[in-house]
């Protein structure tokens, strides 16, 4: 069968290779794979250092967005030949640390979890792949191609169920939501934001292209810059990983404001911030600035549930460009109206 594989930090090592047929172990599920999504992270993991080759492999399977579909199903798995199935991308350490006992790999503690195409783990990106029941996430037929969103809605399912947990510490009732960068984690933001009836702001640099039409569809409102915002936003999901956007939006949100960053900016930039007014907003304010990485069962089954509830069409269209695997190498690179391009793994 062909894959999509890398050696992590040599993207001209990135290719098409023939890998054995997968045999399911004990109690796996085999799985044609369907679909890919392709973000940020894999080309981090393709070009810099952000990916881990699986011990013993001198390549590795890329892709941790997936969507595939049952081609075999042990009798008592929950799973039937036929069902479409997202692969949970995390899993907990071997040790494994309190957190990971717990089931909360999603807050390991001691870095040792794995995850499928990033570290350590082979990903989805493969004609076949097997995986246990136990992080195999149903989506129903009806969503059809639409499963592949999964992975990147339970991330932002998380964002937003940190901020609710958040909330509760006193009363908590959001009124305008902003969700900074219109890439797929800040559409799907912002639909879930919609979802829960919140006045919904989105930020982002571009004019044209499908962004500013996609965020009207969805019934919030496009802006790019934050000067017309005309409203101290009580939510702020932030998806751009941008210092200078960070820190403008924390002078900006209303009391009480919980922002939760969800992007990765790269280690080595640095940019002058006022840290005296941003300390005395955030304590004059009862501001809360949160990080939240991966997802955990729970927000893949919330986010399943959300995309049935969404209008297909709209989620249709954040899938901007559907490749083949044979040039699957394309969608590492990703003009600035790019949402969401996918790898098609059969065709
Ligand atoms: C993935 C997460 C993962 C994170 C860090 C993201 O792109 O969606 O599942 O935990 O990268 O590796």
């Amino acid at each position: 069968m062909k894959a999509a594989t890398v050696v992590p930090g040599k993207p001209e090592l990135a290719a098409v290779s023939e890998l054995p047929e997968p045999t399911p172990g004990p109690g796996e599920l085999l799985v044609e794979g369907l679909l890919v999504g392709a973000c940020a992270t894999d080309h981090d993991v393709t070009h810099a250092s952000h990916g881990v080759l699986p011990p013993g492999q001198d390549r590795m399977v890329l892709f941790h967005e997936s969507l595939g579909r049952v081609r075999y199903a042990p009798a008592i798995s929950g799973f039937g030949e036929g069902d479409l199935v997202v692969g949970v991308v995390r899993r907990p350490d071997p040790r494994p640390c309190p957190a990971c006992a717990a089931g909360q790999w999603d807050f390991c503690l001691n870095g040792e979890f794995t995850e499928c195409g990033i570290k350590e783990l082979d990903g989805f990106g493969a004609q076949r792949w097997t995986i246990e029941p136990r992080f195999a996430i149903k989506v129903p037929a009806r969503l059809g191609d639409l499963g592949v969103l999964t992975e990147p809605a339970s991330v932002v399912t998380k964002a937003w169920e940190q901020a609710e947990l958040i909330g509760r510490r006193a009363y908590y009732a959001p009124r305008h939501a902003l969700v900074t960068g219109a890439g797929a984690i800040g559409l799907l933001g912002a639909l879930l934001g919609v979802q829960r009836g919140l006045d919904v702001h989105v930020l982002d640099q571009v004019t044209d292209g499908p962004k500013p039409d996609l965020v009207r569809r969805l019934g919030a409102t496009y802006h790019t810059s934050l000067d017309d915002l005309g409203c101290e936003p009580d939510v702020v999901i932030e998806a751009t990983g941008a210092g200078e956007v960070v820190f403008d939006v924390l002078r900006r949100t209303a009391r009480n404001a919980i922002t939760v960053l969800t992007g990765i900016a790269g280690h080595d930039r640095t940019l002058p911030v006022p840290a005296g007014a941003i300390n005395d907003e955030l304590v004059l304010d009862n501001d809360v600035v949160v990080g939240s990485v991966n997802a955990n069962l729970r927000h893949y089954q919330q986010a399943v549930r959300s995309l049935a509830d969404a209008d297909p069409a709209w989620l249709g269209d954040l899938i901007s460009r559907r490749v083949p695997l044979d040039s699957w190498t394309e969608v590492l690179t990703r003009a600035d109206d790019d949402v969401k391009p996918v790898v098609d793994l059969q065709a």
